[in-house]
């Protein structure tokens, strides 16, 4: 054992698998006398580590003896795994849990618990104490292992329970976890973020850095393949600082490394890299890989070093670039993809122009672009040049239409090619063509069948556009 770990204690781990134990026998007693069983519905927003929590989330819900529903209206139990990186993700977590007051007021035996980023915060807390009267518990990210514990006292006729405020970090192990997919899946490395840079509030809601355990990472991903899962994702706010908090000598490169050692036909995939802690090791690793995906996303967030030193990012543009540059010369054929935050307080026109130029010159496959949004708490809502909204929404419509001209050009190369895809199933918008991902994550549409889903299949593509590709199954 290191020193610095710090794990949610077994006695901890087992109190709560005692409450879920107590809750199923109520459950199953009350699916014995209503001859149906009480349901949960759960909803998330915000990123991939949210998506991964709320998994757990429902692991519990279901153990304690829920049955899953997609319709709030049916449940005896809900859960809002809210975000708080954008004020757009809280007022959109505020309004869902503000629809839910009239399902209260049919069904009072129902429980509402609205968990995630947004309720650490002191101020939104203190918003849903005060005018959402109707929600039960609220739990924070670090916290959630108790998830069972405060469903029991509540249900018991116990106060409203509000347990989002901590600093103490721990990692939990253990906790029963239910799976969107039978074939993509989520692997958790590390917990929280160091790095505070200006704008950002995920320091201050989900705390320190913590790695898990390399064997119980090893363990879990190692299972998920022989489970026959093909595309596993490891997550961390910043996952090249994995490892740093162990004290051992052994990094994020050396556990995709090990995690490549594992046989059989999947692909591996992290997010996010801090480009700060990006090495050249890692690149190597990925270089050498059998299973690691041709893939970095990699936030560069702005091409001007005036605001990158505004933003607190500890890299410059030509240190930026100087890794994309490696990653390309040693991963051919490599997808890269990118943040980009517009409208950062104090970004002058030639700033922005400046982010112009690095994505002219930085070439990414795909971005995903943010306009600023100021958080409470962090030092650049306090920055005295905020930018004007119509400003923003300039800048962002400029960043977008010369992005979506060099993806286009990024995706015409694929045009006679066959790429191998991961098939998803029927797409949304229409449900007569099929769609998959490619390892750098670009959407491809094609003739798929049934059979195919969870598969991987080789396309081969006869059309690209700016969002996807379009091909046939290579039979
Ligand atoms: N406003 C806008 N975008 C933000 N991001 C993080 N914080 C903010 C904010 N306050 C973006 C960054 C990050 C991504 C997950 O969200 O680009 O990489
Ligand atoms: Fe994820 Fe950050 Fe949103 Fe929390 S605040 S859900 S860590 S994106």
């Amino acid at each position: 054992m290191n020193g610095t770990y710090k794990a949610v204690s077994a006695e901890e781990i087992s109190k709560q698998n005692e409450y879920m134990s107590k809750l199923r026998i109520a459950n199953d007693r009350y699916f014995l006398s209503a001859g149906y069983r009480r349901k949960v519905f759960s909803l998330t927003l915000g990123c991939q580590q949210n998506e991964a929590d709320s998994e757990r989330l429902m692991g519990m819900a279901l153990k304690m003896g829920y049955e899953r529903t997609e319709n709030p209206e049916d449940a005896s139990l809900i859960i809002v795994n809210t975000c708080a990186i954008r004020e757009h993700a809280e007022k959109r977590a505020l309004s869902l849990v503000g629809q839910y007051k009239h399902i209260k007021a049919k069904n009072p035996d129902l429980l509402i618990v609205v968990c995630g980023c947004m309720v650490v915060q002191e101020h939104r807390a203190n918003e849903i104490k005060m005018r959402y009267p109707y929600v039960d518990i609220i739990l924070g990210p670090s916290l959630m292992h108790r998830l069972p514990e405060h469903i029991w006292q509540r249900s018991g006729g116990g106060k409203r329970i509000f347990d989002s405020a901590t600093d103490e970090y721990t990692v939990a192990e253990g906790l029963p976890v239910s799976r969107e997919s039978s074939y993509r899946a989520w692997v958790s490395v590390m917990y929280g973020c160091n790095n505070f840079c200006s704008y950002c509030i995920v320091p201050y809601v989900r705390g320190r850095e913590r790695s898990r355990r390399r064997e119980d990472v090893v363990k879990e991903v190692r299972e998920l393949i022989e489970k026959g899962y093909k595309d596993i994702t490891l997550l961390g706010q910043n996952v090249n600082s994995y490892g740093k908090d162990s004290g051992f000598d052994y990094d994020f490169a050396d556990l995709l490394a090990e995690l490549d050692t594992i046989e059989g036909d999947y692909t591996l995939h992290f997010m996010t890299s801090h480009p700060k802690d990006a090495t050249k090791k890692l690149v190597d690793v990925m270089a050498q890989s059998r299973h690691v995906a041709k893939h970095f996303h990699l936030p560069m967030q702005s091409g001007s070093d005036r605001v990158l030193k505004a933003m607190n990012r500890r890299y410059d543009f030509e240190k930026y670039i100087g890794i994309l540059d490696y990653i390309r010369e040693k991963i051919q054929g490599v997808t890269i993809t990118s943040d980009i935050i517009v409208g950062f307080p104090g970004e002058s026109e030639e700033d922005f122009e400046g982010t112009l130029n690095a994505l002219r010159r930085a070439r990414f496959d795909m971005i995903y672009s943010f306009q600023y949004s100021p958080r409470k708490g962090t030092p650049a809502a306090e920055m005295a040049e905020q930018i004007p909204q119509a400003v923003k929404s300039e800048r962002f419509d400029r960043l977008l239409s010369l992005q979506n001209e060099i993806s286009l050009e990024s995706n015409k190369p694929f045009e006679g090619k066959t790429v191998r895809v991961l098939c998803d199933g029927p797409s949304k918008n229409n449900p007569d063509v099929y769609s998959g991902r490619t390892e750098g994550g670009k959407i491809v549409f094609f003739d798929g069948e049934e059979g195919d889903i969870g598969q991987f299949l080789n396309i081969n593509i006869d059309r690209a556009d700016t969002f996807a590709l379009y091909g046939s199954i290579v039979r």
